[in-house]
């Protein structure tokens, strides 16, 4: 078996690959002069570990390509962040499913798909190979331990993020609970905690993705009115759109922090241990 993977999960893939005490397969990407993507593949095995996060339309190309290009072996796919998982349904008509699309796009040449924290898990089902989902509650947990913050409160953005919030808390045992969000007029919201109070204690939001980090932005400067000492933050997939991170330092929070599924300098939870240790199950 060796890993290989697509120009955006060239760390994470690496440190598979040494997760599964095998090698990761050197692969030259580049682009022809109208700009299609171009890539070349070093010596192969049998079997093969694709990893590849799909962050853009780019990724997804240059995925595509590399299954391809391993077409002579047993592949298994590994997506670490799936761009297009959020539009999982369709909102109003005329619109496509486009987890679907990328699902349908991703299956063929395959033999089974591994991906974390997906948005929704329905969306396994639009592979046409078996799929399962992975999660980093746990690894979220553990990196909220290494802070030795004195009593902490995880806070879920909204309800959806709950369960989520309650396998991170699970790690310290540590109260948990989810923010909630009323409109007191046209432009302005308050989100406070469900039911327990932010005041005095240090307080670590959690989600699957930050995207505009909208939500915890206006989350945490409302927790500092609160009277929270400190505002933290973890998820998983830092999509980081617009200007997201300075954002959310910009409003005061302590740490921005994100797992490498999508490979950013804050990074500072790794998926690869939890993969390996799927591709070794099954
Ligand atoms: C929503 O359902 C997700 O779990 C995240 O809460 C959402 O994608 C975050 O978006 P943003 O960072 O743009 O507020």
């Amino acid at each position: 078996m060796k890993v290989i993977c697509t120009e955006k999960s060239q760390v994470l893939a690496t440190q598979v690959a040494k997760a599964l005490k095998t090698k990761v397969v050197d692969v030259k990407y580049s682009r022809f002069p109208d700009g299609e993507h171009y890539l070349l593949a070093g010596e192969m095995d049998d079997e093969m570990v694709i990893v590849g996060s799909v962050v853009d339309s780019d990724s997804l190309v240059q995925l595509m390509l590399l299954v391809d290009a391993c077409d002579h072996a047993t592949n298994r796919l590994v997506l670490p962040y799936m761009a297009y998982a959020r539009q999982d349904k369709r909102f109003k008509a005329g619109e496509p499913i486009s987890s679907r699309v990328v699902a349908r796009a991703l299956s063929p040449g395959v033999s089974d798909v591994i991906t974390v924290n997906i948005h929704e898990k329905e969306v396994l089902k639009s592979f046409s190979v078996p799929a399962q989902n992975l999660s980093l509650a746990k690894d979220i947990g553990s990196y909220i331990r290494s802070l030795h913050l004195d009593n902490p409160l995880i806070l879920a953005p909204d309800e959806g993020a709950m369960v989520f919030a309650e396998q991170v808390a699970s790690v310290g045992g540590w109260e948990y609970d989810h923010l909630e969000k009323t409109r007191l007029s046209g432009v302005e919201v308050r989100m406070t905690p469900r039911q327990l109070s932010a005041t005095s204690r240090s307080v670590v939001i959690v989600d699957d993705i930050i995207s505009t980090g909208g939500t915890i932005a206006t989350a945490a400067a409302m927790l500092y009115q609160q009277g929270a000492k400190d505002v933290f933050t973890a998820c998983v997939h830092g999509v980081f759109t617009g200007g997201a991170y300075v954002r959310l330092m910009a409003t005061g929070i302590r740490d921005v922090v994100c797992s490498d599924t999508i490979e950013r300098s804050c990074s500072r939870i790794s998926a690869a241990d939890r993969i390996a240790e799927a591709l070794r199950k099954s």
